[in-house]
């Protein structure tokens, strides 16, 4: 049975502790908690206790604890260590090595595996000290799920909300399951989300792409164990757990953040790229003048960049996804591109508004590959995902096998 250490620290979010606990014994797991400070004021020892069936840990200086089990006892009878919800102090004190409570002291004496699931007001979340924090725990290694966009507790709106504890249960069922992790050791690129093209200072080009089905592959791909970067245009989304996210606005810049994620085993191109860019972008605000006719927008096209990923000789991916959005005779017009782009597969998706694909929550591809067609049925874009990366994974697998 695999056991989970999971670490409730302080906020308002603590309460979701207890869900989580719920959805992990249901699953199988066994849950040890240890209770910070700051979250006993919000769950308390006893409600931790009757869920996980186990003793709470809290004191550090516990002789008792001690004797029954110490810190590094502790973090070395689990398989995953969680920090749900993860406080910004204690994201601070994790990237400083501060050890002056229980469980600062397990987090730095583990060699187990660390997932943190933050939760703090929006400010506290996209202050630079926050984010410097949480760039230091991903180069080490550590995992993080959400934080997601929403209305917080304080009254204001953004990013900071705790992950659903479904969301964090995903991410530890994927970190548990080591022999569910077909990609590990392969880099994966992925592109998502639109580019912005500068018109001025304050005006630009843009396309509807939400960025959710790459974000999806970009998440999946990560849950089966790759390393992925995600070069990602302006969206609303939360960073995937796990993901290394370079953000760009232009076609330009994402080519550039491309090629210099190079080398990759995979690339998947489901950015929305806009094919072409003002020729030239005024530095400064375009002022309308009383009777002067409105501005020509000269457009110069933009880099292809799934095809210069797939004619990148000796660099090139060996497998290079890319998408189609057509809105009419869509299997023609993908099977062409497929063959003009040089890319391996194709991912076709019919975006007529009727479909509300485009920015909605539901997709329906084909995969257009060199054996064929497939038509998959009308799934959430997240099962998409989920299929085309275990597509890739088999790929990887028989491409290694023939190597
Ligand atoms: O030519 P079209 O835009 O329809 O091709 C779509 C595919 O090509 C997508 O995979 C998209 O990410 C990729 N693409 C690209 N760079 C461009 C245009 C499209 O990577 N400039």
């Amino acid at each position: 049975m695999s056991r989970v250490l999971l670490i409730v620290s302080g906020g308002i979010a603590a309460f979701k502790s207890l869900e989580l606990v719920r959805l992990l014994r249901r699953d199988g797991i066994a849950v040890t908690a240890v209770l910070t400070e700051g979250g006993a004021q919000f769950v308390t020892p006893l409600s931790l206790q009757a869920l996980t069936e186990d003793k709470v840990y809290s004191a550090l200086w516990s002789l008792t604890d001690e004797s029954e089990m110490g810190h590094i006892q502790l973090s070395r009878a689990a398989d995953l260590l969680v920090v749900a919800p993860a406080s910004a102090n204690m994201l601070a004190k994790m990237a400083a090595g501060v050890a002056d409570d229980l469980a600062s002291t397990v987090l730095l004496a583990t060699d187990k595996p660390v997932l943190v699931a933050p939760a703090m007001n929006v400010r506290m979340w996209t202050h630079p000290a926050t984010q410097a924090n949480m760039a230091t725990l991903r180069a080490r290694g550590v995992q993080a799920v959400g934080p997601e966009e929403g209305a917080m507790a304080c009254n204001e709106y953004g990013f900071g909300r705790l992950a659903e504890p479904p969301a964090i249960l995903a991410a530890i069922q994927a970190l548990l399951r080591p022999a569910a992790r077909p990609l590990a050791g392969r880099h994966v690129l992925v592109t998502s989300g639109p580019t912005h093209e500068p018109i001025d200072p304050v005006r630009y080009l843009a396309n509807r792409s939400s960025g959710r089905q790459g974000h999806a592959i970009a998440a999946a791909l990560s849950g089966l164990g790759a390393r992925v970067t995600l070069v990602s245009g302006p969206v609303a989304l939360a960073d995937p757990p796990g993901v290394t996210v370079r953000r760009v606005e232009t076609a330009e810049q994402m080519l550039a953040a491309c090629i210099a994620a190079l080398p990759t085993d995979v690339a998947v191109c489901a950015a929305a790229v806009a094919d072409w860019r003002v020729a030239a972008a005024s530095d400064a605000k375009l002022k309308k003048v009383p009777g002067a006719p409105p501005p020509a927008l000269a457009l110069v096209p933009n880099p292809d960049i799934l095809a210069t990923l797939a004619t990148a000789g000796p660099a090139r991916p060996r497998l290079v996804i890319g998408f189609a959005a057509e809105t009419d005779d869509m299997l023609q017009h993908a099977q062409a591109k497929r063959a003009r782009k040089g890319c391996d597969w194709i991912v076709a998706n019919d975006v007529r508004p009727e479909t509300g694909i485009m920015g909605g929550a539901l997709n329906e591809v084909h995969l257009l590959t060199a054996e064929g067609i497939e038509a998959w049925p009308r799934l959430p874009k997240s099962d998409v995902a989920a299929r085309l990366a275990l597509r890739i994974a088999e790929a990887m697998g028989a491409m290694e096998a023939l190597s």
